[in-house]
């Protein structure tokens, strides 16, 4: 199902942790043919770049120095999103298990969410935004708003096959990422809700399109 998208659409895409959010906002923005954003992926660049200048990741201020004094760079490249460090490409890194661990606590500092809110807003429509609070906060007026669940045992055993731990250690830290990123996953009042718990990655993709459609079918 292809369809052309007016200039200045964006569509929000929220959801937990391993929710498949990165993987069913490619597949929209693929069908689409516009650009995906992954807000984590930001979040995860300045973790790292805290990580990688041995700086508490509990004290904002020393994060905030480290965001000012080091090139951090994103770009929405199709069908992947890059992030660049001093130059570096540093994507594969952001994926680790040292920075899933640094991640939640760099994302609870208002000032660096101000920052990557900055960094996000500044990208040009249209596209697909991914994250916790897209739709929410970073873009309230977006044209569709999508919130993505799935039970934790589902999400673990999505996930587990691209980490070497096992499903029980999986399913506990997407358990204890849940309630560290509970305060900033917000689904938007208007946001409508897809639980992917029994659907794969194309009947959600489909499902997702079929929804983005009936929404803005009056435009298109
Ligand atoms: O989606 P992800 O797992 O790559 O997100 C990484 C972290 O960033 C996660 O702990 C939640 C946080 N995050 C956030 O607080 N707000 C967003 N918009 C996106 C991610």
């Amino acid at each position: 199902m292809i369809f052309s998208l007016p200039k200045s659409c964006v569509i929000t895409l929220d959801g937990l942790a391993a929710s498949g959010k990165s993987s069913v906002a490619k597949g929209i923005a693929s069908a689409l043919a516009i650009p995906y954003i992954s807000s984590g992926l930001l979040y995860r660049l300045v973790a790292l770049a805290a990580l990688e200048a041995s700086t508490d990741v509990k004290l904002e201020a020393a994060v905030l120095a480290v965001i000012r004094t080091h090139e951090l760079c994103f770009e929405a490249r199709v069908p992947s999103n890059l992030v660049w460090l001093d130059g570096i490409d540093v994507t594969a890194l952001c994926h680790s298990t040292r920075v899933d661990l640094a991640v939640s606590v760099v994302a609870q500092h208002p000032q660096v969410r101000a920052w990557v809110n900055t960094q996000i807003r500044l990208l040009e429509p249209p596209f697909i935004a991914e994250g916790r609070d897209m739709g929410a906060v970073v873009f309230p007026d977006a044209a569709v708003k999508l919130f993505l669940t799935a039970s934790s045992q589902v999400r673990a055993l999505r996930r587990v096959a691209e980490r070497s731990r096992s499903l029980e250690e999986v399913q506990k830290s997407i358990e204890a990422r849940d309630a560290m990123d509970a305060i900033n996953t917000q689904p938007a009042k208007d946001a409508i809700h897809i639980d992917s718990s029994n659907l794969n990655l194309e009947q959600t993709v489909q499902h997702a399109l079929e929804l983005i459609r009936g929404k803005l079918g009056g435009v298109l």
